[in-house]
């Protein structure tokens, strides 16, 4: 089938102003796939550096599938979303039992944390399978160029982007305009202030001919994010900390923690409490964190509940925490 003229003119924007990324015509599925989980949740910017350093400590998918979980966790420190870390992890040892890396797009699906669009993306530019990566770059790209308003958080508004991003789907080149896509969404078709002046498809932009390029891609309002309460007490003894690590089932899976107070009252350690910071905003999918940090120094080490371990202050970076923890050891005197 012949190409679309909104296809050729994507991909000829693409080899002007494609953006130059370490990771791009490196031909390495495992290179490719860490890239893609990475950028799954953090910003482009952010996401090279930790490539870069994922990728020095562990230049192969069997260095990484020999690697232990924590050491994994404590590069990933600071990204957030750490089940992207574990699963990555879990994938690399499937990869390496496996014989090598699977080429095809199921294959690709069955591996931990990779769904439909880290498959096509991954599927395509490793090994150039014709799959189209439809993320939120591409419903906003496709939504306005064709003026589509079913809402992208339907199961009607993924399959309608889907069905079209694979119609648009260049033969051969399913790697060049996946890539096109990601970036001209990015760059220049983007949710504010989009660069309709020099776009190079502004000609059949369906948005820009009825006005609506504000309104475009629609989505369906979901009920409010809920929000979760939690008090931390950051306890300090001659050079000593408490912390425990979150169980399993958790979004901090496998993460460190100083003494947490849920829905409970304030535990009694011998001491007054300096309060850090209160309020403090952390923002997830599902789940809008609010916490209150606290110091506690006391004149004799308290009795914790089960599961808290003492460790020396200055061993705490060995110990790896979520974002949130971080922000609070910001907070200490
Ligand atoms: N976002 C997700 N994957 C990307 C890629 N390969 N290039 C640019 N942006 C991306």
């Amino acid at each position: 089938m012949q190409s679309s003229s909104f296809t050729m003119a994507l991909l000829r924007w693409f080899a002007q102003h494609g953006r130059e990324l370490p990771w791009r015509g490196i031909g390495d599925p495992y290179g490719i796939w860490v890239s893609e989980i990475i950028l799954q949740q953090t910003r482009i910017e952010q996401g090279r550096d930790y490539w870069l350093r994922f990728m020095e400590r562990f230049p192969t998918v069997e260095a990484l599938a020999a690697a232990s979980e924590d050491e994994v966790l404590r590069l990933w420190q600071g990204l957030g979303y750490y089940s992207r870390a574990r699963n990555m992890h879990a994938a690399a040892r499937q990869i390496v039992e496996q014989g090598g890396f699977p080429r095809t797009i199921q294959g690709l699906r069955a591996l931990k944390g990779v769904g439909d669009y880290t498959a096509a993306a991954v599927g395509s530019m490793a090994f150039g399978l014709p799959a189209a990566a439809v993320d939120g770059n591409v419903y906003r790209v496709l939504s306005r160029h064709y003026g589509i308003d079913v809402p992208i958080n339907t199961v009607k508004g993924k399959r309608t982007f889907d069905a079209l991003a694979h119609e648009l789907l260049p033969v051969g080149e399913a790697s060049a305009f996946n890539q096109a896509m990601m970036d001209f969404g990015a760059t220049w078709c983007t949710p504010k202030s989009p660069r309709c002046i020099d776009c190079p498809v502004a000609e059949t932009c369906e948005a820009r001919r009825t006005g609506r390029i504000n309104e475009l891609p629609v989505k369906e309002k979901k009920l409010k994010v809920r929000e979760r309460h939690m008090t931390y007490i950051y306890i300090r003894h001659e050079g000593y900390t408490a912390l425990r690590r979150r169980p399993a089932g958790d979004i901090w899976q496998g993460l460190w923690e100083p003494l947490l107070v849920e829905n409970a009252p304030m535990p009694d350690l011998g001491c007054q409490l300096t309060l850090l910071a209160t309020g403090v905003k952390h923002v997830l999918t599902h789940r809008v964190l609010l916490a209150d940090f606290y110091l506690a120094e006391p004149m004799t080490r308290p009795h914790l509940p089960d599961g808290y371990i003492w460790i020396k202050e200055q061993d705490l970076g060995i110990y790896a925490q979520p974002r949130l923890i971080e922000r609070l050891l910001e907070y200490l005197p």
